[in-house]
Order: C-alpha cells, then sequence, then structure tokens
C-alpha cells in the first residue's frame, strides 16, 4: 500500500484522455480522473480506464447531506475506483456515512481521503469568509484528526505537511500530495511546490503530478522519472 506516482488526467475529454494512456505500453500508472473529465464524459470514461488495467482515484470531493453522500458513494464504489474523495468539512457524520456507502457487499471499498482546507484558500480568508479564526495549518491537522476518528484512510495535503500530518494522525494515516514539480521544471500555479525526492524524505504516501507529466515532451520519460525519484 502506497508509495505511488498518480498522473493527474486533467483532459477536456474521452480522446485526449485515452490517447494520453496509450502512450504507457511498458506500465500502468495510477490516475486520477477529476470533475472535468468526468463531468464530460461521465462513468463511462472512468469503465474505459479501469479496463485498461489502471487504478482510479477519482477525484470529485464530495460534500452534501450525509443521506445523499452515502448513496453517491455506493455508486462510485461500484464503478470499482481504489480511492475517491470528499471535504472534511462536511462534518464526522457525513464522513461516517459516506464510509458505509463505500463499504461493498464483500467488505471491500476503495481508500477514502479527506480534503481539509483547498489549498487555494489562504488563511485571510478562510477569517474573513469561513468565519475560522485559527491559524491555516491548526484547521487543516483538526480536520485530518476528524477525517481519521471518522474511520477516513488519510488527507489530501501539501507534501510540506506530510510530515506533520503522520506526526498528528500515525505513520499509517495516508498523505496525498499535488503541488509535485521537478527541480529543473516550471511551477505553472502551484505556489507550495516540492520535488518528487523531496516529497518521498518528508514522507508522502502518494504523489499527484499533472503537468509536468501531460505537458512534457516525452510523457512516458517523465513518469519514469516521477516513479525513481519517489518510489526509488
Ligand atoms: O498539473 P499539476 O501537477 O499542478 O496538477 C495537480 C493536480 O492536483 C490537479 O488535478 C489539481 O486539481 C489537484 N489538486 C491540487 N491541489 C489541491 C488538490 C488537488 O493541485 N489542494
Amino acid at each position: 500500500m502506497g508509495k505511488d506516482v498518480i498522473i493527474a488526467c486533467d483532459f477536456a475529454g474521452r480522446e485526449e484522455a485515452l490517447g494520453f494512456l496509450d502512450q504507457f505500453t511498458g506500465e500502468k500508472p495510477f490516475v486520477k480522473i477529476g470533475m472535468e473529465l468526468f463531468y464530460a464524459e461521465g462513468p463511462d470514461i472512468v469503465r474505459a480506464i479501469k479496463a485498461r488495467g489502471h487504478q482510479i482515484f477519482l477525484d470529485l470531493k464530495l460534500h452534501d447531506i450525509p443521506n445523499t453522500v452515502k448513496s453517491a458513494m455506493a455508486v462510485l464504489s461500484r464503478l470499482d475506483v481504489d480511492m475517491v474523495n470528499l471535504h472534511a468539512a462536511g462534518t464526522a457524520a457525513m464522513m461516517e456515512a459516506a464510509l458505509e456507502g463505500l463499504t461493498r457487499p464483500d467488505g471491500t471499498r476503495p481508500l477514502l481521503i479527506a480534503v481539509t482546507q483547498l489549498t487555494s484558500t489562504s488563511e485571510e480568508r478562510m477569517r474573513g469568509e469561513l468565519l475560522i479564526d485559527r491559524p491555516l495549518d491548526e484547521v487543516v491537522m483538526a480536520y485530518a484528526q476528524n477525517a481519521r476518528r471518522a474511520g477516513l484512510d488519510g488527507v489530501v495535503c501539501s507534501p510540506l505537511e506530510a510530515a506533520k500530518v503522520h506526526q498528528v494522525c500515525g505513520a499509517d494515516f495516508l498523505t496525498v500530495t499535488p503541488g509535485v514539480r521537478f527541480a529543473d521544471g516550471d511551477v505553472g500555479d502551484q505556489v507550495r511546490v516540492t520535488t518528487p525526492a523531496r516529497a518521498k524524505e518528508i514522507g508522502s504516501d502518494y504523489i499527484v503530478v499533472g503537468r509536468p507529466i501531460t505537458r512534457a515532451a516525452d510523457p512516458v520519460a517523465a513518469y519514469r522519472r516521477c516513479v525513481s525519484e519517489f518510489v526509488g
């Protein structure tokens, strides 16, 4: 379990996504399907990518009343995905309902990961608009602990926060970390970034890498570079 590179397949449609994955003839990367691709193509794109043998992180960040999230999670679980997520802000009741919905009749279920505070939310906006009057990293750690108590498997966080999450929630609580860039690559719109090698040192369990792989001149070589830096 863990220590893997997840490619963020942020493509607008099926053709681009499958065309991109066609380049991987020697390996089957773990892929993340987000809102854009899922809303464009629906569950069929999940089935198509799964049928090619990839593990899938379905990044839909659910947040609704417990009963609705439970039913939605049951549908996602039947798609045979490997990892799904929700917003910890939905409270423990919602997270527990999500786990129930996800659990298949045979007792298996996808990993369930919580978003704490989105990395696009600044402390200033959190205080001013969400009226949460605490330091951001205290809020992130408290939400992570709440997710752990509700029985979730881990959180999405910055690789720079992974060590602290492990300290607070335990070494086996998974950290799934976007914001990864090669030392010699473009940062783009990400702010708090680190390299795959450094993410490994800090203790990330999974790194989520999009543009450094999807927009590379040679995506397969870029993926292999990530794997060799992060997994070794
Ligand atoms: O292209 P890039 O490597 O920046 O892609 C990172 C992926 O991780 C994107 O799909 C982005 O939506 C996602 N993500 C993120 N930061 C978060 C949560 C998800 O960058 N806090």
